[in-house]
């Protein structure tokens, strides 16, 4: 084996819940991708052997594959952890000596750390020969803001070529998200009404029932505009949105999304497009700052000016700490002229999969009454069958190797949500909009619902 998948920021949260996981799930399954050596980058004193003690109980617990010693032994074979502060950059011909040492000739690497040391690591690495040759994970955020995200892009790119950096978007590598432009344009059903004059909004909820954790430092200064609006809901917004590509080629794919984040319309008045809101308690939380105005739900009202979306709102929302976790897609059809219930076609993405459609039936008996029926298809339940697909960091790792491009968010996509979302945040402060407080375990904020309403709308889940 002289190849290698170098994590930095290896005893951070990120590798213990998902990138180790995705390693054990790619040993267990014997993909071909299980041939690299994988090295972890951590500051700490342990050694190999303690290491593999330490994640162990992550493997049991976050891995999809079933636990089994003799495997994870195998799977132990391929790490070694090796201490270094990635920081100092002395300590770089430590590392490239390491990989000659063990004939290591052939990199990824992992960058799952703070964006501010992305550039210092990129420079370090000119000690190890051929580094520049590898490929280069990074995770997001890709930088503390746009302007600096920018200034490090070039950084990156000074040494690693453009085609080498994979920047992360894990919601890209999740099963159902790759699934929409199947559903969407290989059924006539649907692509002949996918716009503006069958379909009356497109709503893309992502809730989740846990508050920050420990992760108060970054939140704090991120909050749900970047952390998931921007990245995760904008690749969604724009595979729904986005035009028949001319092939189905992951530039062509790429330059359609594009093309969608480009046409997001201007907005003039932030009152009627945007609500923020805090859950109570988020302030007493670890590392967060006891009058923090940092928002952790976000409900946005966008529209595509094109010809296809011209008037049909996307609805977005997003939080943390309210009543489960569950992300879907709803699209919501406009009625025919006889009054009847909306078809709605609802794609759910998480926890489980799979794809549900309301739409009209007589009622049975002597009547003439409609009622909806409401067929649904689960591809998958992750309580019932968690073997069943593949964890998105798992593909994602797997898609790196193999130089799947199509599977990654691209510089000029973040560019672009990322003005987008700053411009919002701006308005609505600007504006001295109040981030609205709301309850643990609840929908977010009333206003978000008053949001739609106003429009004449609701949202369908
Ligand atoms: C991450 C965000 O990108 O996505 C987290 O930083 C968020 O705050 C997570 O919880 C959600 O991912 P998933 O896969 O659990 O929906």
């Amino acid at each position: 084996m002289n190849k290698t998948f170098t994590i930095f920021g290896g005893t951070g949260d990120l590798t213990f819940r998902k990138l180790m996981p995705a390693q054990y799930n790619i040993t267990a399954s014997n993909a071909p991708e299980k041939d690299f050596r994988i090295v972890i980058i951590g500051r700490r004193d342990y050694t190999t052997e303690k290491y593999c003690e330490l994640i162990k109980d992550w493997v049991k617990k976050f891995a999809r594959m079933p636990y089994d010693e003799d495997t994870f032994n195998h799977f132990c074979q391929r790490i070694t952890y090796f201490k270094m502060d990635f920081s100092n950059l002395e300590e770089y011909t430590r590392l490239a000596k390491f990989y000659a040492e063990e004939n290591l000739t052939e990199y990824i690497f992992y960058f799952a750390v703070a964006p501010r040391f992305f550039a210092v690591i990129a420079h370090g690495l000119r000690s190890v020969e051929n580094a520049d040759k590898g490929k280069v994970i990074l995770e997001k955020p890709f930088g503390e803001n746009l302007e600096a995200a920018k200034k490090l892009n070039e950084q990156l790119e000074a040494f690693f070529p453009a085609e080498n950096i994979y920047r992360i978007d894990h919601y890209l590598g999740k099963e159902m998200v790759r699934n929409i432009q199947t559903i969407r344009f290989t059924n006539p059903i649907f692509a002949n009404l996918w716009n503006s004059q069958y379909i009356e909004s497109v709503q893309i909820s992502a809730f989740e029932d846990l508050g920050i954790g420990s992760r108060g430092n970054y939140y704090d200064t991120s909050g749900a505009l970047k952390d998931m609006v921007q990245n995760h809901l904008f690749q969604i917004l724009s595979i729904v949105a986005m035009e028949w590509p001319e092939q189905f080629s992951t530039q062509a794919m790429h330059d359609a999304q594009l093309r969608v984040l480009k046409s997001l319309r201007k907005v003039e008045d932030i009152r009627d497009n945007m609500v923020l809101g805090q859950y109570k308690g988020y302030r007493q939380e670890k590392n967060v700052a006891l009058d923090s105005n940092t928002e952790t739900y976000a409900a946005l009202r966008l529209f595509i000016d094109n010809e296809r979306w011209w008037n049909t709102p996307f609805y977005i929302r997003t939080g943390k700490k309210l009543k489960c976790r569950e992300m879907e897609i709803a699209i919501v059809f406009r009625q025919t002229f006889i009054a009847a219930p909306q078809n709605i076609l609802i794609i759910k993405i998480q926890p489980n999969e799979g794809v549900h459609l309301q739409f009209n039936v007589k009622k049975p008996g002597d009547t003439d009454e409609i009622t909806q029926a409401k067929m649904n298809f689960i591809q998958n339940s992750s309580y019932i069958n968690k073997i069943n697909t593949p964890e998105a960091y798992e593909r994602l790792i797997m898609a790196c190797i193999r130089g799947e491009r199509s599977w990654f968010s691209q510089w000029d996509q973040i560019e672009i949500s990322w003005e987008f979302v700053e411009h919002l945040k701006d308005l609505y402060h600007w504006n001295k909009l109040p981030i609205f407080s709301y309850e643990p375990g609840s929908d977010g904020p009333a206003e978000a619902e008053n949001l739609l309403k106003r429009f004449g709308h609701s949202w369908i889940f």
